[in-house]
């Protein structure tokens, strides 16, 4: 290869020269620009060149040169602003980016609210299985089959075993802690219930509830209302005022539904009160000796009380939601409405 050949393939190979790496960029900077650079004694062959060439050969030389500081200078300036924005993404005294925080689903709020206000008074959080069978939802609770009552909570079987069901209320774990429990037997039973109802905005087929159950020697109806009047004092207020209306539940003897005073001002008051002004919050009322005998207490020796409220229906008072159905579509712009998790 002659010289000029030589300087020829140097400078394209200065040309193509592209790198990222610091090493790879000190070994071009020592072969081109170095005290011991290929191409300084290229300049002494300068006097074997026939003359009429040297001009040209020189010339070829200086660009090498020039193009090698170039890229040089180049490629070392990209290197170093690489290295500042990756220091950058580094830098630990920044803030961090907003991160989005989850928040308390209402469902959540109140359910937690209710469990605070009866455990402050002594009555402990029994939970079960939501997949029951007939025998705890319906028989113990003195729901017999042919039970004419059995249409009020009409639910959902399994396929393949018509015994299986999902529970319609949580009465079906206070049948399982009666039955492995003696009395005195103070519980709250929250969790999700089921029924094969029509979904609208007043109902859904899935609720949450928490039930109640003390039994114990000499309970009476009065322990009754003293406790659920205590209830709806933390629960909505000092100046509450709450009524209680006979009714019936098979499991009960006698029955009473409670409400609260809600008011009878706006539109909205007639809407939701029926026009009465109150609203009803819950069932209630002395389990029924046979409820008992089911479950292996003694009733000549025990009496008790239960009462069973819905979630929902307080959530909506609450916080003034008129679709039920908002509760369960998880649609993030309506869950974040409510108070944020603390951490
Ligand atoms: N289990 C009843 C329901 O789901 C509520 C209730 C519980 C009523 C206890 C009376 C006593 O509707």
């Amino acid at each position: 290869m002659s010289v000029y050949d030589e300087v020829q393939a140097l400078l394209s190979e200065v040309r193509s020269f592209e790198t990222q790496s610091e090493e790879e960029l000190e070994q071009f900077r020592r072969k081109f620009l170095g005290s011991k650079n290929i191409i300084k004694p290229l300049f002494s062959e300068m006097k074997n060149i026939p003359p009429e060439k040297r001009r040209e050969f020189g010339m070829l030389l200086n660009t090498l040169k020039r193009e090698a500081e170039q890229k040089y200078n180049a490629l070392r300036a990209a290197l170093i602003s690489q290295q500042q924005q990756r220091r950058e993404h580094l830098d630990w005294s920044l803030p961090p980016l907003p991160m989005g925080g989850g928040s308390m689903h209402p469902i959540t709020i109140v359910l937690q609210e209710v469990i605070d206000i009866f455990k402050s008074i002594g009555f402990e959080v029994a939970e079960d299985r939501e997949i029951e069978d007939d025998w705890h939802n319906f028989t113990a609770m003195n729901t017999p089959e042919d039970h004419p009552a059995r249409d009020m909570q009409d639910t959902f079987y399994t396929v393949h075993n018509p015994h299986w069901l999902l529970r319609t209320h949580t009465s079906s774990v206070q049948a399982r802690v009666m039955e492995r429990q003696k009395p005195p037997i103070r519980i709250i039973a929250p969790g999700r219930v089921y029924r094969n109802e029509t979904i609208s905005a007043r109902s859904h087929c899935q609720f949450h509830q928490v039930e109640g159950l003390y039994i114990a020697e000499n309970v009476s109806m009065a322990d009754l209302k003293q406790t659920l009047w205590y209830f709806a004092r933390r629960m909505y207020g000092p100046d509450v005022q709450i009524r209680f209306r006979p009714s019936y539940f098979p499991f009960t003897e006698p029955s009473a539904e409670m409400d609260v005073y809600w008011g009878l001002e706006t539109e909205a008051d007639y809407r939701i009160t029926k026009g009465t002004g109150w609203l009803e919050i819950l069932g209630c009322g002395m389990v029924d000796p046979a409820v008992l005998d089911n479950c292996g207490i003694d009733p000549d020796r025990y009496t008790g009380f239960a009462f069973g409220m819905g979630i929902e229906r307080q959530a909506m008072l609450k916080y003034k939601i008129d679709d039920i159905r908002l509760f369960f579509e998880n649609d993030l712009r309506f869950l974040r409405q409510f108070s944020p998790v603390i951490h």
